[in-house]
């Protein structure tokens, strides 16, 4: 297995010249185009892992399935459904107008950006955390890692620059589907964008998807079935942006990326598969990254459909 992923990883690499790494948050702008990495851990705790598995990278809109998960445990589908739609669109993560003129003022699905500030938002504190710091609880509980913590540069890069997701945000309070005060619940959005994860960290949160919530290393059940469904559900039909389609042929895996360059699949009750190249396409999904799924689907038959 482990001379299958360097084999992928090798072959693989020459399509990280094809694209770019994110420059619209400057900070994002200083990880190196040639990386790509891989690593596997199964739902019966193997790991296997190639390339550049062990470098750091920020987890970005693959957070997004971590604040929902805790969204839905803390406040069930229907609250949190009543606020954000679960409808795939062709538009880019960040965009604006569907907003204002589709599906009653509600974000379409909780994938794009303005639906995972509202999710966030539904994410309530308690008077010894803020809402990050449940985030971040939970987060380390599902990697196995107390060590993951937030990027602070890449946190004010975001901050400073994310004009595009105030905007999003200042509309959403102007039609309640915001309620919270809109810095406040920004900031949660840009500290949890920020946080530094690895290839085997989002691995290991993808087993925990695939195998039905339960930890596999401790067995520890953690997530209720039903969310994790959901959440492997939404992962199919708006994981990767409006790319998700031709993913859904191309791979067939439920799967989640960001523009920190990581893609985290999750291939039900079989493993996480965590892969980091921060060469993006056009969409803003890593190059590298789906080719090495692509490869990785083919040979071990991963697709579910
Ligand atoms: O909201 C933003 O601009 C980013 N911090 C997160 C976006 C992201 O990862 C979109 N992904 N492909």
């Amino acid at each position: 297995m482990e001379n299958l992923l360097t084999r992928i990883i090798n072959e693989n690499k020459k399509y990280t010249n094809l694209g770019n790494v994110a420059d619209y948050i400057p900070e994002l702008k200083k990880a190196n185009k040639e990386d790509l990495g891989v690593y596997i851990y199964t739902t019966d705790n193997e790991e296997y892992f190639a390339g550049d598995y062990n470098k750091k990278f920020s987890i970005q809109s693959i957070s997004k399935i971590v604040t929902l998960m805790l969204a839905l445990i803390e406040n069930g589908e229907e609250y949190v459904f009543e606020k954000v739609g679960v409808e795939p669109t062709a538009d880019s993560f960040n965009s604006i107008v569907s907003l204002e003129t589709k599906n009653f003022h509600k974000p379409l699905n909780p994938m794009i950006n303005s639906g995972a500030i509202a999710v966030i938002s539904m994410i309530s504190e308690n008077k010894d955390e803020e809402p990050i710091d449940r985030i971040l609880k939970f987060i380390r509980k599902i990697t196995d890692n107390q060590d993951i913590n937030i990027n602070e540069k890449i946190y004010l890069s975001e901050k400073e620059t994310g004009h595009r997701n105030r905007a999003l945000s200042y509309f959403m309070k102007s039609t309640n589907i915001l309620e919270k005060n809109v810095e406040e619940v920004l900031d949660t959005y840009f500290k949890a964008c920020s946080i530094e994860v690895t290839c085997k960290d989002i691995a290991k949160i993808a087993s925990v998807l695939a195998n039905g919530g339960i930890l596999p290393w401790s067995k520890e059940k953690i997530i209720p079935r039903k969310v994790t469904r959901i959440i492997k559900t939404i992962m199919v039909t708006c994981g990767m942006y409006d790319a998700s389609g031709e993913f859904a042929v191309s791979v067939g895996v439920p799967s989640k990326s960001g523009v920190g360059g990581g893609i985290l699949s999750s291939v039900p009750s079989r493993m996480g598969i965590g892969v980091y190249g921060p060469a993006l396409d056009s969409k803003g999904n890593s190059i590298g990254g789906i080719k090495v799924l692509e490869e990785l689907s083919e040979r071990l038959d991963l697709s579910i459909f």
